[in-house]
């Protein structure tokens, strides 16, 4: 029996309260039921990192989570997260290394290599390519997305210095 649950959570800082069916997975609620289209449905099995999106600061897979276990949660999308200008740097830096080809991996990819960065400013190739491990792409081999890390990474030390 698929009975509905009534939540409350937050949602790139907005306060969401709904009725809920029990087995609605987090990235169906949040691109059916709210229409935040940039987290992306790929495999959803808990494989591809499509549907990568925070949850209380930690990067979560959307289709692994049911939304109804979310009552009192924080929320973060790409919207989200893109709108506070905090990933801007890496943005312009997928860009301009072609990183963002179809675009489909792209909202998990920054969420994921934003991760990253706040927790390791200064990551080798390696710990870029170990990070992003669980993130798929199909279409750029990868090179240009490490590239793009790289390069975010370095700009920003070079901002803050030693
Ligand atoms: S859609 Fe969630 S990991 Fe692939
Ligand atoms: S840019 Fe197309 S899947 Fe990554």
């Amino acid at each position: 029996m698929n009975t509905a649950h009534t939540i409350s959570l937050t949602v790139n800082g907005e306060r969401v309260s709904c009725s809920i069916e029990a087995r609605r997975h987090l990235v169906d609620f949040l691109r059916l039921d709210l229409g935040l289209m940039g987290t992306r449905a790929g495999c959803e099995h808990g494989v591809c990192g499509a549907c990568t999106v925070r949850v209380d600061g930690k990067i979560v897979r959307g289709c692994l989570v049911l939304a109804a276990a979310l009552d009192g949660a924080e929320v973060e999308t790409i919207e989200g997260v893109s709108d506070s200008g905090k990933i801007r740097d890496l943005q312009d830096a997928f860009i301009a290394r072609n990183a963002c080809q179809c675009g489909y991996c792209t909202p998990g990819m920054l969420l994921t290599a934003a991760d990253l960065l706040s927790t390791n400013p200064r990551p080798t190739r390696a710990q870029i390519r170990q990070h992003l491990s669980g993130n798929y792409c199909r279409c750029t081999g990868y090179h240009a997305i490490v590239d793009a890390v790289e390069a975010a990474a370095a700009a920003r030390n070079a901002r803050t210095g030693p």
